[in-house]
């Protein structure tokens, strides 16, 4: 039988390093992407038979031929991972800070999933999934483009489960969202329930095979899902 075949966008550290590792474990094919070749080049170390590579800048003008050339090096896609992520505490309202966050969170992502749709809407079957976050749920004085982006995300994805739904394609849509994780994306003060990257991807991929169409992680983060979507503005913009 052939091997299922994943590309990871935004694999070089973090979350999708360790996706990257358990996708490779067990027994995937796996097509990795960052900007940061030597992150990139270890891991394909880690995997030489199973993990290969494209370098690239997903604000950049080449995401649909980097995706190709993925695409020739796996042998194709039964799942499309968009991990790839960017953010910083904006408190005094950074263009560049704002601008990058965009690039990454919004336009690259959508670039990238409106690619990866089209080509399961051909093959007929498929998964996509994204990273987006539980500051996908209520706005941020402290980082107002970060949560917008991430609500972009994930508006974006449900719209593409009802489409795939409507249409009767057998494309199933993931949208994961995070509250802390232990790498260099969680900035700032007072983080709570933090998640080892090890606990989180490995809930992120039980939830992917599962096709689950949203998913908390780690799981407690559903509370707090339910507090922020319940909280009346009068006393969310005490904390927001
Ligand atoms: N950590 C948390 O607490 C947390 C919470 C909620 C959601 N998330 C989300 O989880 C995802 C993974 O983040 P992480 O926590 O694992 O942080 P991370 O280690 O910093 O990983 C971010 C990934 O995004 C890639 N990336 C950033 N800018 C890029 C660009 N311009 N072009 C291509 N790739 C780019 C990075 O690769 P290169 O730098 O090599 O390009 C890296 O592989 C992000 O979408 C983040 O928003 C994280």
């Amino acid at each position: 039988m052939d091997k299922k075949k994943v590309i990871l966008i935004g694999a070089s550290s973090g979350i999708g390093r360790q996706l990257a590792r358990l996708y490779a474990q067990a027994g995937w094919i796996v097509g990795i992407s960052g900007r940061r070749k030597e992150k990139l080049e270890s891991l394909v170390e880690e995997f030489p038979d199973q993990i290969v590579m494209e370098c690239f800048d997903v604000t950049g003008t080449g995401n649909i031929e980097s995706m190709k050339n993925l695409l020739q090096q796996t042998g194709g896609m039964d799942l499309l991972v968009y991990n790839s992520g960017y953010g910083d505490i904006s408190a005094s309202l950074d263009w560049e800070i704002d601008r990058q966050t965009t690039a990454v969170n919004v336009n690259g992502f959508q670039e990238i999933v409106l690619f990866a749709f089209n080509y399961f809407m051909k093959q007929g079957q498929g998964q996509i999934a994204g990273i987006s976050s539980i500051a996908s749920i209520r706005g941020s004085s402290w980082a107002p483009a970060y949560n917008a982006s991430k609500a972009f995300m994930s508006h974006y994805l449900e719209g593409l489960h009802i489409k795939a739904a409507r249409l009767k394609k057998d494309i199933a849509i993931t949208d994961i969202q995070p509250g802390y994780v232990k790498t260099d994306m969680a900035k700032g003060e007072g983080l709570f329930w933090m998640a080892t990257v090890e606990k989180a991807a490995g809930q992120i991929f039980r939830a992917i095979g599962l096709k689950k169409r949203k998913a908390y992680i780690t799981r407690r983060w559903w509370l707090v899902a339910q507090l922020l979507k319940s909280m009346p503005f009068y006393f969310y913009k005490k904390i927001g």
